[in-house]
């Protein structure tokens, strides 16, 4: 199987009830590891380059807003098939479709404000992981 590094967020409706740990551990419980992390508050315009790909939505403005409105956790998380294995713990971006024992259907409050935010390909992965980090903030 193969190695692989994607990009996590820690959404601002999780660090406001301090859920970063919580929400680490079941990563780590999982077989990921952090490579890189730190916390940031995004700026409109981080958010907005961030999620560019979805600016033709009807919920960008709402997403965006959301995203700069208190603190988030970027991190690299690494391991067997990272990709979807964290996207498999995160749980559906819906929390009403989420299964049981995922992370969004612990904790989140609703599609958007949803708790976490996880790469859906190696592509996006790599590209993610470049907005946020430099290479020597990434230690295996
Ligand atoms: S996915 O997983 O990318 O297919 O999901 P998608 O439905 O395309 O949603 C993309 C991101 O937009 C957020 N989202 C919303 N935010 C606010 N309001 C509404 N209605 C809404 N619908 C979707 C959703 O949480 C996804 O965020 P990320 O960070 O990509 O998981």
């Amino acid at each position: 199987m193969a190695i692989e590094r994607t990009f996590s967020m820690i959404k601002p409706d999780a660090t406001k009830r301090n859920l970063t740990g919580a929400i680490t551990k079941i990563f780590e419980d999982n077989g990921l590891r952090v490579v890189a992390a730190k916390r940031v508050w995004m700026s409109r315009r981080d958010a907005e380059g961030f999620y560019a790909v979805h600016k033709e939505r009807p919920f960008f403005d709402e997403l965006c807003e959301f995203m700069s409105s208190g603190p988030t956790v970027v991190q690299v998380l690494e391991g067997e098939n990272a990709i979807a294995r964290n996207r498999e713990i995160m749980g559906a971006t819906n929390p009403a479709d989420a299964a049981d024992g995922t992370i969004r259907k612990l904790y989140a409050n609703s599609i958007g404000e949803n708790s976490v935010h996880g790469s859906d390909a190696p592509e996006t992965a790599a590209e993610e992981i470049r907005y946020w980090f430099a290479e020597t903030e990434i230690v295996g």
